[in-house]
């Protein structure tokens, strides 16, 4: 696979910037997962956590040994390779901006031998892929940088098979600022985190998007309250923020923590929410 540099001044310049911190580090912490995680019943463990996570999405994706999935975001693979070894599926490309994360995502899957997956590099917001290639696409936590996000509806809609399913994680405003301090924290926020303006939607705003960019039968489920606080307490974890210094240096590993806290506010002021979206292509 080649890799691709994102020319300066790119929005994709700036978000593979954001996550190339360290990353040739990475290991096997966390399990390679990016993800925020299924926090429930009282379980306290981040791989257990993030595995539920993508378990509640392969369920929701439907699918079967004839499906041809389209991972986009895969990040460094661990759920790929959750989704091989735990569901039926034909086939699963992942695909990501970030040309380390795919190396990640490689050595996992060549580590269990797993034959039925393959990764491309590039932007969800132009993939290099014909028109009705895929049955199924799953995106956990990418779509919030894509830039924009209906810019990627189209796509899905683009490289889908007529009747194909999308299913995503992704994050939404449960209501907009109502004073300058909220504001603040909302722009603090999606500013460090490399969120670009246009993908500030509300639950039924973000329906709303999918159904004009050609979806029918979409759901958004708010699960905030399963996600948000449990991530933040993991992150906030002594170990946990030692570890991630290590791995992005003293910088960027505490810059990250400093991240989540103000996401931890920003929550807790009722103004963001994590939700798990499902639609098929009309
Ligand atoms: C929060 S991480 C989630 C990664 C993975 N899904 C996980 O949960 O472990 C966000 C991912 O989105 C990817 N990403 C950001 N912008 C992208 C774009 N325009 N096209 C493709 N991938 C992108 C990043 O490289 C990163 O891997």
């Amino acid at each position: 696979m080649e890799k691709t540099l994102w020319n300066k001044g790119t929005h994709e310049y700036k978000v593979n910037k954001f996550y190339s911190h360290g990353v040739e580090n990475y290991g096997d912490f966390h399990g390679g997962y990016l993800n925020f995680g299924y926090w429930e019943n009282g379980n306290e463990d981040y791989l257990k956590a993030a595995h539920t996570l993508i378990h509640k999405l392969g369920d929701m994706l439907k699918l079967n040994s004839q499906s041809h999935l389209l991972d986009v975001a895969c990040g460094m693979g661990g759920q790929c390779v959750y989704v091989a070894e735990n569901f039926e599926v034909g086939q699963i490309t992942g695909f990501d901006l970030v040309f380390e994360h795919l190396k990640w995502a490689k050595w996992r899957r060549d580590k269990k031998d797993i034959k039925n997956i393959d990764f491309v590099q590039g932007t969800a917001v132009d993939m290099p892929f014909d028109e009705k290639t895929f049955s199924h696409i799953l995106c956990v936590e990418g779509i919030v940088h894509f830039n924009t996000r209906e810019k990627f509806f189209e796509e899905c809609h683009r490289v889908l098979k007529d009747n194909g399913r999308v299913v995503f994680s992704d994050y939404a405003i449960k209501k907009r600022p109502k004073n300058k301090f909220e504001e603040f924290l909302l722009k603090t926020t999606t500013d460090l985190w490399n969120i670009p303006r246009d993908n500030f939607s509300t639950p039924d705003e973000y329906k709303k998007k999918l159904e004009e960019k050609g979806f029918k039968n979409v759901v958004v489920h708010c699960v905030g309250d399963n996600v948000i606080p449990g991530y933040c307490k993991e992150q906030a974890r002594k170990e946990c923020i030692n570890e991630l210094s290590k791995i992005r240096g003293l910088f960027a590993g505490r810059f990250g923590h400093i991240i989540d806290i103000v996401l931890d506010w920003t929550y807790k002021k009722g103004l963001c929410d994590y939700i798990l979206v499902e639609a098929d292509k009309n």
